[in-house]
């Protein structure tokens, strides 16, 4: 069991009703941890993280299922770039990500061992928009779900700037500083209900696999993806801050080429 000073160990994770958060849901109660499910529906927390208000809701009804404090924080709520509005990418993404952790983190404080892994993707090391990349970065919501229009760039930007928020945040005193450890995990192409309709063709797998290459054969599934995560949040990750590991069949080398820029 996850016990730390007496108590199961407890775990918020959206996205949790498919893919990599379900996923990691599945395995972190395999673990012994309490696990709290955030999603637009059918888990504990149904909530719609696009939205400011949902995203308050979910802290409300967190702070009530868990009134000593929580431990992990895991955001796998995600949407694709295809399919969907620039706005919508923006809204549950980023901001559904960075906005809910910035609710949580004072509850995280009160956890023990406190553990964040956000997931962004190895699309953060493509093309970007650089006026939507600053929207972000300065939390200007209102300003990035005005401006992008085009859902594959909102994708790819938001994810860039996942990683440069985990990357500022994760050194401050109110993280590390708080004994709050948070990093990141960048996979590639994984097989779950997202890329599903995209890697059922050999068309599909082709067009994937030109923006985010592999060397390995086959695409992971999303229990392959999440040891790696349960790692990062668990208290045997002591001395990681801020990193993104990319976990995408040699997608990095591929693209940033082998010296670390
Ligand atoms: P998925 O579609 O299987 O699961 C995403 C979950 O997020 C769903 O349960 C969905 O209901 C929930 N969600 C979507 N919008 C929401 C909202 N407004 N409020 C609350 N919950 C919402 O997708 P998958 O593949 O598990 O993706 C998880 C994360 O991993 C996403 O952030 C995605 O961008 C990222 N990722 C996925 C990759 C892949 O190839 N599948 C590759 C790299 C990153």
């Amino acid at each position: 069991m996850s016990k730390l000073a007496g108590r199961l160990r407890t775990a918020v994770v959206t996205g949790a009703a498919s893919g990599i958060g379900q996923a990691v849901a599945s395995r972190l109660t395999g673990e012994g941890f309490r696990i709290i499910g955030v999603d637009l529906a059918n888990e504990e927390v149904s909530v719609d993280l696009a939205k400011q208000v949902g995203r308050e809701q979910a802290s409300l009804l967190i702070h009530k299922l868990s009134p000593e404090g929580i431990d992990v924080v895991i955001t796998c709520a995600g949407v694709g770039g295809s399919g969907t509005s620039g706005a919508q990418v923006s809204a549950v993404n980023f901001f559904g990500t960075t906005r809910l952790l910035a609710l949580l983190r004072p509850h995280l404080a009160l956890g023990h061992a406190p553990r964040a892994v956000v997931i962004s993707s190895s699309t953060s090391l493509l093309g970007y928009d650089s006026d939507l990349l600053k929207d972000y970065l300065r939390d200007d919501e209102q300003s990035a779900i005005d401006s992008c229009k085009d859902s594959i760039l909102a994708y790819c930007t938001g994810k860039r700037a996942l990683c440069h928020w985990v990357r500022e945040k994760a050194v401050l005193p109110e993280w590390a500083g708080s004994g709050i450890l948070l990093n990141a995990v960048a996979p590639g192409l994984v097989a779950t209900p997202l890329t599903r309709s995209a890697l059922s063709s050999p068309a599909g797998r082709t067009a994937a696999l030109t923006v985010a290459p592999s060397v390995l054969p086959d695409f992971p599934s999303a229990d392959e993806i999440a040891p790696l995560i349960c790692f990062l949040a668990s208290a045997q990750n002591s001395n990681m801050v801020g990193q993104v590991i990319y976990c995408d069949g040699g997608s990095d080398v591929l693209i940033r080429g082998p010296v670390i820029p």
